[in-house]
C-alpha cells in the first residue's frame, strides 16, 4: 500500500504519559504498557488508534475495564473511548530471540537491544507509533542479574534493586516528551568508559560509552568525539546537553550506522570501537562524525522532531549538514596549528571533497533511477526504504545552500528562531524554512522550497563569450532537470553558483559585474533562478577561464565544454581546491571513458603530464593530493556511460592505473620515501593524509606490477604498527597480480581471526577484488566460498554489507559477469536475506536498481532475476517496493 504525504491527518487521541514495564526473557518477554491517552482538541471525534506488529496480546483494558468496542485491521487497532482522558493498559508477549529483523526488541550476543526508528516500537507494544505523538516515558526493566547486569533506558535512573530468583530491576524516567521512535532499552553484560564534563552553563554531566568488556580499550576515541561534539554545538549554535547523563552503547548486530534515542544512543560497533591496531584513519574519521551526528540529533531531531516521516530530511538533512560542518571545523583547527590558515582551508576542502564524492557516488545514481524522490518524498510504500542518500546527503546540500544564501550569521539566527518557535514540537520542513526566512527580514525562500519537492539532479550549463575590446566576459548559465518517475515537469530552482575567473597567469581576477562601481572578491556567489541567465563581468585584462560551482556550491551536474588543455590548466591553477580536484576528476573521467570505448587506445599523454604535476607538487597537502590523484569511483563512472558496460570500464580502469603506475613509478616511489610510516600512530589529519597518499602510491605501483612497489607493500604490511598502514598495504597486494596476495590475506586472517570488525575488512577486500591476474578464478567463486566461512553470518548486517554489499555495489566488473552468474547469485542471496531481515535485503536489492543503464545483454540477464525475487514466496514489502519500481515501465 502506498502512503501519501497529502493524506496526513492528526490523530484523534494522543498520549501524555506512558509507563512501560519489561519482564525481559530471551523468548518470552512480557511488556506491560500503561498509557494516559488524551483527546486531541484539534480533531473532532474518532477512536484511539494503536499500531501493533508481531505481538501476542495478553490483555487490554480501558480505565481498568475490557474495551466496549474495538476493531482490528492488520497492524491497526482502533478503540472507541469516551471522555477526554483514559488510561489504556496493554500487555503483550514478544520473542526477542526470534526477531531477526533487528527492528523492535532483539537479541545480540546474549543481550537485549532495541531499534525503533522508524516503526519498530509497534513491534514492542501497541502504541500510536507516529512521530507526532510525544509522550513522557517511564520505563522499568526487569531481567536476570547474571545475564544482564546492566539495565539502561532513556533519561535518568531513578530506582534500582534486587528481585527474587536472581533477577533485578531498574527504573528510568525521561523528563522530555518524545515520540516512540526515540525509545530505547539495553539489557546486557557491558562495561562503560565514563567521563564527567561541565556544560556551558556549568552543569556537570556524566558521559558513558558502554561496550563488551574486551572492548574497553577501544572507546577513547568515541568518548573524545562526543566531548568535541558537545563543545562544538555549544560554541556554534549555543545548544547544550539537556540531560544529566548521556550514554552511547555499541552493539554488533545493527541495521544502520547508529540511532539517536534520547540520552541512549545505540551504535553499530563499527562506529564506536577503535584502536590503532584495528581501526583505519577512515574508521576514526567515521566514528567522530557518526558520534557527532547522533549527538546533534538531540536538538535537531529530538527536541524538535518530525511531524510525519515525509519530513525525515528535516532532521536528517540538517543533522548531516551539522556533522559535516563539525568535521570540517575539527580538521581545520588541527591543520591551522600545523600549517596556518592555508592549511586550514585545504583541510576543509578535503572534507568537502569527501562529501561530494559520497553525493556523486550514492545520490546522483539514486536521482537517475527508479527510486528517484525529492528530499521530501510525496509517497512511499515502506518508510525504511527512504533512509536514502537523497534524504540525507542531498538534504544536507539543500541546508548548505540555505547557509550559503543567508550567510553564517543569518543561518544561526534562523536556527535560534526555529528552536524558539518549535522546541518540544513535531514539525515540518516548511516550519524550518519559514523560521529561516523570518529571521532574515522575510528573505523570500518560496522559490527555494522547490528543492524540497523536485526530484532529479539539475544540469547546469555554462558558456562564455569574451569581448577583448571591452574587457568584458559574458557568462550564460542555463539549468534544466531531467524528468524522474512520476514527475515529468520540472521548474527552475534557486541555484547558488560560486564563481571565480582565472586569468591566463593562473591568478584569480577580482570580480566586477557590469554596473557595479568597484571590483570585489575573487569568488562570488551568483544566484541562478531562471532557466537561463546572463552575467557580464567587466574590467578584465584578458580572457578568463571560469571556475564554476566552487566548493560545490549546489548539488547539480555542471556540464562544461572544456578541452583537455583547459582541464589541465585548472588542475594546476584553480584557486579553489574543490574545483582543482574536480578538474582532475573530469579529465580522468574523459580518459577512462575513452579507453572503455576504445580498448586499443592509450592514456592521453596530456593527462599523465597534468597528473604528474599534481603528484610532484610537495607544497600541496598530501591529503589533497591523495584525493586528486584517485580515479573517480567505478560506480560513478558507470553512470556516466550510456549502455554502461562494466567489463569495458573495468579494463579501462586497469589500463589507466597500470599506465599511471608505470609511467610515474619514480614519483610514486619518491612519495613512499617521503611518506615513511610515523614511528607511533596517532589519529591526526596530517598523518592520515600522508598515509593516504602512501597507500595510493602502493595501489598504483602494485597495479602496474612494479617490483619495488610490491616489495615495499610487503614490508609495510609486515612491519605496520597500525591498521591504516597494514590494511593499505594489504589492499595494494590484493589489488595486484602478485602471488603474495594469498599469503598476505592468510596472515591478516590469522592475526585477526577473533576480531569481528577487522574480519569485515577482510571479507570486503576479497569481495571487492579485481582480477589483475587474468588466470585467477572469478571473484564470485571466492565470495561464494566465504559465505561458508565460520566468521560469516547472513544474520549480521555488517557481514552482509562487507561481503555481499561490496561485491554487488563496489565490484561491478566482477558482479556483472557476462554469463549472468553474479545476477543469479544476487537473487539467491536477496531471497535468503529477505526471510531474515527485510531492511537489509532491500538495501541489497537496491544494488541492481539502475539495471536499465547497463547494456542490453546485461539487462536481459538481470530481468528474470528481478522477476524471480519479486515472485519469491514471502517477498517483503521492503523488497517488493524496490524491485517493483525497478521493473516498472518508464
Ligand atoms: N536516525 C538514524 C540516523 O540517521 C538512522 C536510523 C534509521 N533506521 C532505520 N531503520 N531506517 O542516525
Ligand atoms: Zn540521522
Amino acid at each position: 500500500p502506498t502512503i501519501r504525504r497529502a493524506d496526513y491527518r492528526p490523530l484523534p487521541w494522543t498520549v501524555e504519559t506512558v509507563d512501560l514495564h519489561f519482564s525481559l526473557d530471551a523468548e518470552a518477554t512480557v511488556v506491560t504498557n500503561r498509557m494516559l491517552c488524551v483527546r486531541n482538541p484539534d480533531v473532532e471525534g474518532g477512536p484511539i488508534r494503536l499500531w501493533g506488529e508481531a505481538l501476542e496480546r495478553l490483555a487490554l483494558t480501558v480505565d481498568g475495564q475490557p474495551p466496549a468496542s474495538l476493531r482490528e485491521d492488520g497492524t491497526l487497532l482502533e478503540i472507541d473511548a469516551r471522555g477526554e482522558r483514559v488510561v489504556v493498559e496493554v500487555r503483550t508477549r514478544i520473542n526477542p530471540r526470534a526477531n531477526t529483523t533487528l527492528s523492535g526488541l532483539y537479541r545480540s550476543n546474549g543481550g537485549f537491544f532495541t531499534q525503533c526508528e522508524a516503526e519498530g516500537f509497534r513491534r514492542i507494544t501497541c502504541f500510536p507509533d507516529r512521530p507526532d505523538v510525544m509522550a513522557r516515558f517511564t520505563v522499568t526493566l526487569e531481567a536476570d542479574r547474571a545475564a544482564c547486569p546492566v539495565l539502561l533506558s532513556n533519561g535518568n535512573l531513578v530506582e534500582q534493586g534486587e528481585l527474587p530468583g536472581g533477577r533485578h530491576y531498574a527504573k528510568w524516567e525521561d523528563p522530555f516528551p518524545k515520540p516512540s521512535y526515540l525509545f530505547a532499552l539495553v539489557a546486557a553484560r557491558l562495561v562503560a568508559l565514563e567521563r564527567r564534563v561541565r556544560t556551558m552553563s556549568g552543569r556537570e554531566v556524566l558521559l558513558q560509552v558502554w561496550v563488551e568488556e574486551g572492548n574497553l580499550d577501544r572507546c577513547a576515541h568515541a568518548m573524545d568525539s562526543l566531548v568535541h561534539a558537545m563543545r562544538w554545538d555549544e560554541e556554534t549554535f549555543g545548544l547544550e546537553l539537556d540531560l544529566d547523563r548521556f550514554m552511547i552503547v555499541a552493539v554488533a548486530d545493527f541495521n544502520m550506522g547508529a540511532m539517536e534515542n534520547k540520552g541512549l544512543n545505540i551504535f553499530n560497533t563499527k562506529f564506536v570501537l577503535a584502536k590503532p591496531d584495528t581501526a583505519t584513519d577512515l574508521d576514526y574519521e567515521n566514528i567522530e562524525s557518526v558520534v557527532a551526528h547522533e549527538y546533534f540529533h538531540n536538538w535537531t531531531g529530538n527536541r524538535v522532531t518530525c511531524r510525519d516521516w515525509f519530513q525525515l530530511t528535516l532532521k536528517e538533512g540538517l543533522t548531516v549538514f551539522r556533522d559535516q560542518q563539525f568535521s570540517a571545523d575539527m580538521l581545520a583547527r588541527v591543520a591551522s596549528e600545523a600549517a596556518g590558515p592555508e592549511g586550514a582551508a585545504s583541510a576543509r576542502a578535503v572534507k568537502r571533497i569527501d562529501d561530494v564524492r559520497v553525493l556523486r557516488a550514492a545520490q546522483f545514481p539514486e536521482d537517475a533511477g527508479p527510486m528517484a524522490h525529492p528530499i521530501r518524498p510525496d509517497r512511499y510504500q515502506e518508510i525504511n526504504n527512504f533512509y536514502t542518500a537523497t534524504v540525507y546527503e542531498k538534504g544536507a546540500e539543500v541546508i548548505r545552500m540555505l547557509h550559503t544564501l543567508l550567510g553564517q550569521e543569518g543561518f544561526r539566527n534562523g536556527m535560534d528562531l526555529y528552536f524558539s518557535y518549535h522546541d518540544g514540537q513535531a514539525v515540518t520542513c516548511d516550519d524550518f524554512v519559514e523560521a529561516m526566512s523570518e529571521a532574515n527580514n522575510g528573505f523570500d525562500l518560496d522559490p527555494f522550497m522547490r528543492w524540497y519537492g523536485q526530484a532529479g539532479t539539475p544540469r547546469v550549463k555554462a558558456s562564455g563569450a569574451w569581448d577583448a575590446a571591452a574587457g568584458r566576459y559574458t557568462l550564460t548559465l542555463t539549468q534544466d532537470t531531467p524528468p524522474t518517475p512520476g514527475q515529468a515537469l520540472k521548474l527552475p530552482l534557486v541555484i547558488p553558483v560560486a564563481l571565480g575567473l582565472i586569468g591566463p597567469d593562473g591568478r584569480d581576477r577580482p570580480l566586477r559585474l557590469e554596473g557595479e562601481g568597484q571590483a570585489g572578491a575573487t569568488t562570488r556567489v551568483l544566484r541562478l533562478t531562471e532557466a537561463e541567465q546572463t552575467f557580464r563581468f567587466v574590467g578584465l585584462d584578458a580572457e578568463p577561464v571560469p571556475s564554476l560551482l566552487r566548493g560545490f556550491s549546489a548539488p547539480v551536474i555542471l556540464e562544461l565544454d572544456e578541452d583537455d588543455a583547459r582541464l589541465a590548466f585548472r588542475m594546476a591553477h584553480d584557486a579553489d581546491p574543490c574545483n582543482r580536484w574536480d578538474a582532475a576528476q573530469r579529465y580522468a573521467e574523459r580518459v577512462v571513458l575513452a579507453l572503455a570505448a576504445d580498448p586499443a587506445g592509450e592514456v592521453a599523454p596530456g593527462f599523465v603530464e597534468a597528473f604528474c604535476i599534481l603528484l610532484g607538487d610537495d607544497r600541496l597537502d598530501p591529503a589533497f593530493r591523495a584525493q586528486a590523484l584517485a580515479l573517480p569511483g567505478e560506480g560513478y563512472l558507470l553512470e556516466r556511460m550510456s549502455a554502461a558496460d562494466p567489463a569495458a570500464l573495468r579494463s579501462a580502469l586497469m589500463k589507466a592505473m597500470r599506465t599511471l603506475g608505470r609511467a610515474l613509478a619514480a614519483s610514486w616511489l619518491a612519495v613512499l620515501e617521503t611518506m615513511a610510516p610515523a614511528p607511533v600512530y596517532r589519529y591526526h589529519p596530517g598523518d592520515a593524509g600522508r598515509r593516504a597518499l602512501a597507500n595510493l602510491a602502493l595501489r598504483y605501483l602494485a597495479a602496474a606490477g612494479d617490483e619495488r612497489g610490491l616489495a615495499c607493500a610487503q614490508v609495510r604490511f609486515e612491519g605496520a604498527t597500525n591498521m591504516s598502514e597494514r590494511f593499505g598495504a594489504l589492499a595494494a597486494l590484493v589489488q595486484s597480480a602478485s602471488p603474495a596476495r594469498g599469503t598476505a590475506l592468510a596472515a591478516f586472517h590469522a592475526r585477526y581471526r577473533d576480531d569481528a570488525l577487522v574480519l569485515d575488512k577482510w571479507f570486503a577486500l576479497q569481495a571487492g577484488a579485481w582480477r589483475w591476474d587474468a588466470t585467477a578464478a572469478p571473484t564470485l567463486e571466492r565470495v561464494r566460498s566465504l559465505l561458508d566461512d565460520p566468521a560469516f553470518s547472513l544474520a549480521n548486517p555488517n557481514k552482509v554489507y562487507a561481503l555481499l554489499g561490496t561485491f554487488f555495489r563496489a565490484n561491478p566488473g566482477e558482479f556483472h559477469a557476462a554469463d549472468g552468474s553474479g545476477h543469479a547469485f544476487w537473487a539467491e542471496q536477496v531471497i535468503a536475506l529477505d526471510a531474515k531481515n527485510p531492511q537489509v535485503a532491500a538495501r541489497m536489492a537496491r544494488t541492481l536498481e539502475n539495471w536499465r543503464h547497463l547494456t542490453a545483454a546485461l539487462q536481459a540477464s538481470i530481468r528474470p532475476q528481478l522477476e524471480r525475487v519479486l515472485a519469491s514466496e514471502g517477498c517483503s514489502p521492503d523488497v517488493a517496493e524496490v524491485i517493483g519500481k525497478a521493473l516498472e515501465q518508464v
